[in-house]
């Protein structure tokens, strides 16, 4: 099958943000624990395999059109320094997510291409409720400290 540019393009701008995500989310999971707060930093850590799963699903894809993974512009990472900055930064790079899963999704639309439109509306899904459970998450730490 002839790779097309502008999907594999996507899929590759994907891919980076993905990688990054896992980078920031592992770190911060490592930073949290050591402020003491275990649960947090667990919920991190699910939020990394999250990612990691959406990685996966790029790579598969990737791989039927003969194109490498090759994340090699990852954005550095943001910790954060306080929980309120940490929660900005994530909501920042969530909305990041979804813009960009939008973006690939409404291409493939135009393209006819439904294949990978549902792949790219699949993961756009998931980043939506990634973002709603950080605001939620954060209603909820906020009150407790
Ligand atoms: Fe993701
Ligand atoms: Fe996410």
């Amino acid at each position: 099958m002839m790779p097309n540019p502008r999907l594999i393009g996507f899929l590759n701008r994907a891919l980076s943000h993905e990688m990054a995500a896992v980078q920031q989310y592992l770190m911060q999971s490592r930073l949290v624990a050591l402020w003491g707060m275990a649960e947090l930093s667990e919920q991190l850590r699910r939020d990394v395999e999250e990612e990691l799963a959406h990685a996966e699903r790029l790579m598969e894809r990737m791989l039927i059109y003969g194109a490498t993974a090759n994340a090699t512009q990852l954005i550095p990472v943001r910790l954060g320094r306080t929980l309120p900055e940490i929660f900005d930064i994530n909501r920042a790079i969530e909305l990041e997510a979804v813009r960009l899963y939008e973006e690939a999704a409404d291409y493939c639309e135009r393209a006819r291409d439904f294949e990978n439109r549902d792949l790219f509306a699949g993961i756009l899904e998931e980043e939506i409720a990634h973002l709603r459970h950080i605001d939620k998450l954060q209603e909820s730490l906020m009150k407790q400290v």
